[in-house]
C-alpha cells in the first residue's frame, strides 16, 4: 500500500477524507497530524481522535502540530463547521491518547526513516505543519513522493475572501514555502471541490449503509451543508477534503494540468490568493499539477463504497 500522512484540521469534510482513507486498503496511514484551522488545535486534535474512534481505529496515531500559522494570528471557521468543528453527531470524549511527539517532528522523522520517494503527504488544512517541517529540515523536501493538497482556487475565486480559499488564507506564508519547496504538488482547488456537492441522493446512499461511521458522517454532512444551502441556495455542501484521498485511489476521476502557482502573502486585498498560471503566460517553472474537473458521481460512488467497508 501507498504510505501517507494525513495533515488535517477536522472539520466535517476532513472527517469524510479520513474515513475514505481508512476504508481503502491501497493506503497505509502512517499517522494523522493535526493543525489549527477550522477550529483551534485542541479541538482539531480531539476531533481527529473522535473520528478514528467512530471508525473503530484507535490504532492510528494522532500527533498534534502547529497551534497557529507561521507568521500571523489564527483565523477559524466556526461559521461553517460549528463550535466544535465537527458539529452534527453527538461527540464523545475520545479515549485514545494523543501522541507525545510534535506533529512536525513526526513528519520529519518519518520522511527520514522511510525510503526516499515513498511517503505521500495529504494536506487538508492550513500548511503550517508542513512549512515548519521544511524550515526545520529542508532535506525532507527531496524525500516526499508527492504532496496532494486541498487548497486554493483560480477561476472559481475564493470562499473566505473574494480572492482566497480558507486553507491558503489562514497561513499564506506557509503555503508560499510549500509551493517553493520543489516537492511534487497536486492541488485540489475550489474549482474542483465546488463540483462535488452533497446532493440529497448522494447522502441517502451513505445513510443506507447504516453503520456507526456512516451515520456519524451523514450527521456531520447534514450540519456542514446547511451553510452553503442557506447562504447560496446551493444543492449541497462542497465536499472539499476527500478529493485529496480520492485522487490517490482513482486519479482518473480528475483532470487538470501542470502549472506554476504562486501565493500572494502581502496585499491586504488578495492575501492568500493562489495565482495559477493556467495559460502558461509567464514561462515560470511548473510547480504543481492543478486540477480543474472531477467526475462527481464517480467520486461519490468511491466514497460510498469505501465508507461501506468501515
Ligand atoms: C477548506 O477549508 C476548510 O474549512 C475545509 O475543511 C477545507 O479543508 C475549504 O476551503
Ligand atoms: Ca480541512
Amino acid at each position: 500500500p501507498r504510505k501517507i500522512i494525513i495533515d488535517t484540521d477536522p472539520g466535517q469534510d476532513d472527517a469524510a477524507a479520513i474515513m475514505l482513507a481508512l476504508g481503502s486498503p491501497e493506503l497505509d496511514i502512517l499517522g494523522i497530524t493535526t493543525v489549527a484551522g477550522n477550529v483551534p488545535l485542541t479541538l482539531t486534535s480531539r476531533n481527529a481522535r473522535i473520528i478514528l474512534e467512530f471508525c473503530g481505529r484507535p490504532d492510528v496515531k494522532v500527533f498534534a502540530g502547529a497551534d497557529k500559522p507561521v507568521a500571523r494570528p489564527l483565523i477559524t471557521a466556526e461559521h461553517v463547521h460549528g463550535k466544535t468543528g465537527l458539529d452534527g453527531p453527538e461527540l464523545h470524549d475520545p479515549q485514545m491518547p494523543l501522541q507525545a511527539q510534535h506533529a512536525v517532528d513526526f513528519i520529519i522523522e518519518t520522511l527520514k526513516r522511510e525510503p526516499a520517494g515513498t511517503v505521500t503527504l495529504c494536506t487538508l488544512g492550513p500548511l503550517s505543519n508542513i512549512a515548519t517541517a521544511l524550515e526545520k529540515a529542508p532535506e525532507i523536501a527531496g524525500r516526499v513522493r508527492e504532496l496532494v493538497m486541498m487548497g486554493g482556487g483560480f477561476f472559481e475565486g475564493g470562499n473566505i475572501t473574494p480572492a482566497a480559499e480558507f486553507n491558503i488564507y489562514v497561513d499564506p506564508e506557509a503555503a508560499a514555502t510549500v509551493f517553493k519547496s520543489g516537492i511534487p504538488i497536486v492541488m485540489m482547488p475550489l474549482d474542483v471541490t465546488h463540483k462535488v456537492l452533497t446532493l440529497k441522493s448522494r447522502v441517502a446512499k451513505l445513510r443506507e449503509i447504516g453503520s456507526r461511521p456512516a451515520i456519524a458522517l451523514v450527521e456531520m454532512l447534514d450540519f456542514f451543508e446547511r451553510f452553503d444551502i442557506e447562504k447560496y441556495g446551493s444543492d449541497g455542501g462542497p465536499l472539499h477534503d476527500p478529493t485529496v484521498i480520492a485522487y490517490l485511489l482513482k486519479p482518473e476521476l480528475f483532470s487538470g494540468r501542470d502549472c506554476n502557482v504562486e501565493v500572494e502573502a502581502a496585499s491586504p486585498l488578495t492575501v492568500g490568493m493562489t495565482v495559477v498560471d493556467w495559460w502558461q503566460v509567464t514561462g515560470r517553472k511548473h510547480n504543481a499539477r492543478v486540477m480543474k474537473d472531477v467526475d462527481a458521481d464517480g467520486f461519490f460512488a468511491l466514497l460510498t463504497e469505501r465508507v461501506g467497508r468501515l
